[in-house]
């Protein structure tokens, strides 16, 4: 058995140590707001946080995520950039299908963690390796800003 903790909660899993985490999420702990896009670390489907990195779960080894805590996008609404993302995702009206939004959300994140205000080239550049089929580049960013706004009303920061 491996133990892991996911959006704050054991889990023990039954499963081989190179197992991709990405199956372990959806198939054992049916997790399923991670998608599998292309399985090779190239579209961004999978993202989930461990230890707050963003990472793709399809090329992780569950062993990996031995002793770190995995966020998925079902932990995100107790994330304080999570949930300001959220909210801005659902203002901006920005999923078509949504098979990848909840990779670009966990992309997300991890900016505004680390750039409270990014500028257009910011963005463009920190979701890169999140592919949206559906072309909702230019919400992305409109949510981005928008909850980046958001953060900083509630810092009590003008902006
Ligand atoms: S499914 Fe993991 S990056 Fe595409
Ligand atoms: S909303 Fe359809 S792939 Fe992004």
């Amino acid at each position: 058995m491996i133990s892991l903790k996911v959006n704050q909660q054991d889990h023990a899993v039954d499963a081989d140590p190179s197992t991709p985490l990405l199956w372990v999420l959806r198939d054992l702990l049916h997790l399923t707001g991670t998608k599998f896009g292309c399985g090779m670390a190239q579209c961004g489907a999978c993202t989930v946080h461990l230890d707050g990195e963003a990472i793709r779960s399809c090329v992780t080894p569950v062993s990996r995520a031995l002793g770190k805590n995995i966020t998925t996008i079902e932990g995100m609404a107790a994330d304080p950039f999570g949930k300001a993302l959220q909210e801005a995702w659902t203002a901006e009206d920005v999923p078509q299908c949504g098979y990848c939004q909840s990779g670009q959300i966990m992309s997300a994140a991890v900016l505004l963690r680390e750039k409270a205000d990014p500028t257009d080239d910011d963005i463009d550049l920190a979701m890169s390796g999140n592919i949206c089929r559906c072309g909702t580049y230019q919400r992305i960013r409109c949510a981005i800003h928008r909850a980046a706004e958001t953060n900083a009303k509630a810092k009590g920061g003008a902006k």
